[in-house]
């Protein structure tokens, strides 16, 4: 009885994280904060370790399992996955309606227009509605089984929601077809994780989606964070309906994650408008398209118009113009950034790159120069992805006088020493008061995603830091009327808005200050961790390297980082001037969410059939609980393992309920 009961909680809970996983991956609205996820997806681990025959291949505890792989099988697909005729101009595409509804012998043909997403495409394989196998596209006949780590990809359903399967007569097998792709997020991430640990950057998002699934290693795979939007679904070798739209909103049902830009269209004219409207908001988007998809709606019409050896004429692709272009390197230089990096960047004679004048370029580390073999003068092919800075792709044409850079003994800025620490990539300013790192510090603590200081531009800085005006970010808070209107362009209307945003700053949660000061490895995710896990400033300034590695997400590396931050005499003395002009430094109550256990109070006696007693005391503390050391009347419970001492006796006299482990394990739920 007690079994059965656990084992349907373990079901409850696993439907419970789907649901979370969904929210947050799929519909990108989370209704939980990542810590409460964790500690969920936690305890859900927990129980699967003590009951290990219950694990099914659908929890999502089994996102990441097994051992790394050797190699990849080879699988079959059972339709085989073509590919699209391109075409780049709208006098092709017209040509194209044309022959569609010529060979469809109607006058209108009704049209979805999709984004062609810039990643690698996928077959997926469900068997009653849980995910078996993820297949690569391949040659199209067959492609290489990599189902592990598919699984990794936190949008894909391991299983899908019933209501949708039963809109397709719940057949036992279907397939679903997408495109697996890396947003810009995960691609810098990516980059500069790499960097770091001195290895060469991908090259753009989809080389660097499709480098990680050939990755071995699932975790590894797990770490890159791919997302995956699904366009086509098989039943059968066949799409179960009238229309390709009706398949997209079942695909939708079933949990998928659907790619939500695409438009039914009917007359030509929307097409173009279509078009033109994504070729200008594709650089908003937080991942890459090279193009549009245009497929026929009505599914019975794919079968009459066939296809060609390697695609199908229901559907064409416009590719947009590629953003490059080539240029000549005019010069490099280090310029100089917050944690006082020197980042070679190349300044360009000026070429304008799909609409936009780009005179400069990043070259992101002396190992990058090596590898394009850039010198100045040289002419070079140049790219743009999305909002991403220009990057230089290779040269063209060496110049035969082409000067190499050499990255300087000393800052261009300050003229501190520069120096290269032992296994890292980056060149580095030692001077902590150089000035340009401590503008680039300010524009960092006031961007949107931190302080969110409106109206902290690099002009103001420019002027705030030349001025000796702010000698660090507490600075801010001591400014004046008086001062501000003193420099140029700024009247008494734009000082007085300055000062209140600066003050309405000081209300920003916890994590948003974390990530503002600038911690070298801390970003915005690891902020919010740091600051749920220790709830205020003042204890993750003391912690130890050990107790930050219990962290989630915080690996040596940052946990270094941040230890010798906080030990360095100038930040600590900062973070007083912060405290005392009133920033917040404990974490806002509401978001410390009272735990199930909250006002428990628990002692525990004897050994614990799995959990260790720190390992107990932690889990009961996190629901809300507390831990003390003996038996009282005030003791909700007493939580007894093997070889009990006299506590368990006292319980029985007073009264107080005992539990086991399982019966703990059963409240903590
Ligand atoms: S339809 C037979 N829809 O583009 C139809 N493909 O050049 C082929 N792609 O291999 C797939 N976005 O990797 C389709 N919305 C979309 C797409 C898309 C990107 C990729 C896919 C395919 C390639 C064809």
């Amino acid at each position: 009885m007690v079994a059965k009961t656990l084992r349907q909680q373990i079901e409850k809970l696993r439907e419970e994280i789907r649901r979370h996983e969904y929210l947050y991956y799929v519909k990108n609205e989370p209704e939980i904060s990542d810590y409460e996820f964790d500690q969920m997806m936690k305890q859900l681990a927990e129980l699967e370790r003590q009951h290990p025959e219950w694990v099914t291949p659908d929890s999502p505890t089994q996102r990441v399992g097994g051992t790394p792989a050797t190699e990849f099988p080879t699988v079959r697909h059972a339709v085989p996955m073509l590919s699209l005729d391109n075409t780049y101009s709208l006098e092709e595409l017209a040509d194209w309606d044309r022959r569609v509804r010529e060979l469809a012998g109607r006058s209108s043909v009704e049209y979805v227009a999709e984004l062609k997403l810039d990643g690698l495409s996928m077959s997926l394989i469900y068997e009653d509605g849980v995910l078996v196998r993820g297949v690569t596209r391949g040659d199209g006949t067959q492609g290489e089984d990599v189902t592990a780590n598919v699984k990794t990809i936190r949008s894909v359903p391991l299983r899908v929601a019933s209501e949708g399967l039963a809109r397709m007569g719940s057949p036992r097998r279907f397939e679903v077809r997408g495109e697996v792709i890396m947003t810009l997020e995960s691609f810098r991430r990516a980059n500069a994780e790499r960097e770091a640990a001195g290895q060469p950057r991908f090259a753009n998002p989809r080389n660097a989606a499709a480098g990680t699934m050939r990755q071995l290693d699932p975790k590894i795979v797990a770490s890159r964070r791919l997302d995956m939007f699904l366009y086509f679904l098989f039943v059968e070798g066949r799409v179960p309906f009238a229309k390709h739209s009706e398949a997209l909103e079942v695909l939708s049902l079933m949990g998928f994650k659907v790619n939500p830009h695409y438009r039914m269209i009917s007359r030509f004219e929307a097409l173009k408008d279509y078009l033109d409207e994504y070729e200008t908001r594709r650089e908003k988007l937080d991942y890459e398209i090279d193009g549009i998809v245009v497929k026929v709606n009505d599914t019975r019409l794919w079968d009459e118009l066939g296809t060609t050896a390697k695609s199908p004429r229901w559907a064409i692709a416009y590719k947009y113009p590629a953003r490059q272009a080539t240029t000549r390197v005019l010069d490099i230089r280090a310029q100089v950034g917050r944690t006082g990096t020197l980042t070679p960047v190349a300044d360009l004679e000026p070429v304008d790159l799909g609409g936009v004048t780009v005179s400069h370029a990043t070259l992101h580390n002396m190992d990058e120069i090596e590898r394009l073999g850039v010198k100045i003068g040289d002419t070079v092919l140049l790219q743009r992805a999305g909002e991403v800075i220009p990057q230089i792709v290779k040269v063209v044409r060496s110049a035969p006088d082409g000067r190499p850079f050499r990255m300087p003994s000393h800052c261009p800025v300050c003229g501190g020493d520069v120096r290269r620490a032992e296994g890292e990539v980056a060149y580095r300013c030692v001077n902590a008061a150089c000035p340009a790192q401590l503008k680039e510090s300010l524009l960092h603590f006031a961007g949107r995603r931190a302080m969110d200081i409106e109206g902290l531009g690099e002009a103001l800085v420019d002027q705030l830091v030349d001025r000796g005006l702010v000698r660090d970010v507490a600075d801010l808070y001591r400014l004046t009327p008086a001062q501000l209107t003193a420099l140029e362009r700024m009247g008494d209307k734009s000082a007085h808005n300055l000062l209140e945003q600066i003050a309405a700053s000081k209300k920003v949660g916890l994590a948003r200050l974390i990530y503002a000061l600038g911690i070298r490895y801390v970003g915005e995710r690891t902020a919010q961790f740091l600051a749920e896990h220790f709830g205020s400033l003042d204890k993750i300034s003391k912690a130890t390297q050990e107790e930050l590695l219990a962290v989630e997400e915080v690996g040596p590396k940052i946990a270094t980082s941040i230890v010798e931050f906080f030990a360095e005499k100038r930040n600590r003395a900062v973070l007083e001037k912060l405290r005392q002009a009133g920033l917040q430094f404990e974490q806002r109550a509401e978001r410390k969410r009272l735990g199930k256990l909250a006002g428990k109070q628990f002692v525990l006696t004897g050994t614990l059939p799995h959990l260790s007693r720190e390992e107990a005391s932690r889990r009961i503390e996190e629901a809300g609980g507390r831990v003390t050391g003996s038996v009282s009347k005030r003791a909700d419970y007493v939580v007894v393992g093997e070889d009990p001492g006299s506590k368990l006796d006292k319980a029985r006299a007073l009264g107080i309920p005992i539990l086991s482990e399982a019966d703990l394990l059963h409240l903590l739920k």
